[in-house]
């Protein structure tokens, strides 16, 4: 049983991820903090009849710490979706401002009361945010990069669906795992590598190029197809908290020694520091970056037990060429997440 905590639980995301994880019969307690509202979705989950204990935690003034500080107490899971996001003509990029400061303050908490929870940050812009995590756990000699995952899973699973639709597969389900989703969080950071689809090579390779291109192209700017249509009302929330809740629920699994077999395998990829992880440090010499999205390998604690580098061999010379450019991109969000603890050099 594991007590998990949900930073921002009120909010577009925060809401259906924290009600998925009430469901999860394996968690003990939901701790879920808001600037607001947390009271009353607390409220709302505690009747359902699932062995979780919900409490909602908000801070009675801008500089009250106690109520995130009672919130984490004991959390082996902190998931933190809090912060603003986009509307239609912003980037991911546009929300650093405001999203940086919210991120570093909930991830001291977790150093203060609670360093060896497993992290997961939704937060935009992961590429940067991420980045912020570590330095701040760092800062209070707490980092543990095993234990910090910026989460890519919505790339995976907008990259299953887009390709059941092209390949006429009814339960897009069958395609779990099947799209190797590397790289970072945005745009052209985000690479799917289609070269490396085992099962489906075959209905792959009889897609026209410039069906190919396009599909990559909806993967990487797949947010933008919400952010539009949702037109000032924010992005991706519920889709976002299923994508979020699946990675979750494997570090649930994982820390409850339940289905040893998905968690032990290479599971979906999320945003890793690379030198800290067995298997990433030779992709961090080769592209130059200290953070890239990966498929993870789960110990039974629910960190992450090693990287699946192998899925950056014998790719395309068009996949290497998208490598490089998220590469680039990644490179500088990390730069920026970094200062912004640390301080400009
Ligand atoms: P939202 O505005 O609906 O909810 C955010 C919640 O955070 C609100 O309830 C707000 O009160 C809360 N909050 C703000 N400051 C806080 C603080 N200091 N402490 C605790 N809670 C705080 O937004 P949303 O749609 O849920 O999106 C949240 C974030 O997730 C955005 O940054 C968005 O870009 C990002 N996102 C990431 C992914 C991904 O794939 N990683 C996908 C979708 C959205
Ligand atoms: C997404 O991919 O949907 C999220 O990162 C939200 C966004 O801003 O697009």
């Amino acid at each position: 049983m594991v007590k998990v905590a949900v930073c921002g639980a009120a909010g577009g995301i925060g809401q259906p991820l924290s009600l998925l994880l009430k469901l999860n019969p394996l968690v003990s307690e939901l701790s879920l903090y808001d600037i607001a509202n947390s009271a009353g979705v607390a409220a709302d989950l505690s009747h359902i009849s699932t062995p979780a204990i919900v409490k909602g935690y908000a801070p009675a003034s801008r500089d009250d710490l106690e109520a995130l500080g009672s919130a984490l107490t004991g959390c082996e899971v902190v998931i933190i979706p809090a912060g603003v996001p986009r509307k239609p003509g912003m980037t991911r990029d546009d929300l650093f401002k405001i999203n940086a400061g919210i991120v570093r303050s909930l991830v001291a908490g977790v150093a203060k009361h609670c360093p060896r929870a497993v992290v997961c940050i939704i937060s935009n812009p992961v590429n940067a945010t991420v980045p912020i995590a570590a330095e701040e756990l760092k800062k209070h000699g707490v980092f543990d990069p095993k234990k910090l995952f910026g989460v890519t899973t919505l790339d995976s699973v907008r990259a299953e669906t887009f390709l059941a639709e092209l390949i006429g597969a009814k339960d897009p389900e069958v395609l779990r795992g099947e799209v190797a989703i590397v790289g970072g969080h945005s745009g052209d950071t985000i690479v799917p590598l289609l070269s490396k689809s085992s099962k489906h090579a075959s209905q792959i390779a009889k897609l026209p190029q410039e069906t190919l291109k396009k599909y990559i192209h909806r993967v990487q700017f797949g947010g933008d197809e919400v952010v539009q249509a949702k037109n000032g009302a924010g992005s991706a929330t519920l889709s976002m908290a299923h994508a979020g809740y699946r990675f979750a629920e494997l570090i649930i699994q994982a820390k409850s020694g339940k289905s040893v077999t998905r968690s032990r395998s290479f599971t979906d990829a999320a945003y890793v520091y690379l030198p800290g992880i067995e298997g990433g440090k030779q992709v961090s010499q080769t592209y130059g970056v200290d953070y890239f999205a990966l498929p993870v390998r789960l110990a039974r604690d629910g960190s992450a037990e090693s990287v699946d580098a192998s899925v950056l061999k014998g790719v395309t010379s068009q996949e290497r060429e998208l490598l490089k450019i998220a590469a680039a991109g990644v490179g500088k969000s990390v730069v920026q997440g970094t200062n912004f603890v640390v301080g400009a050099k």
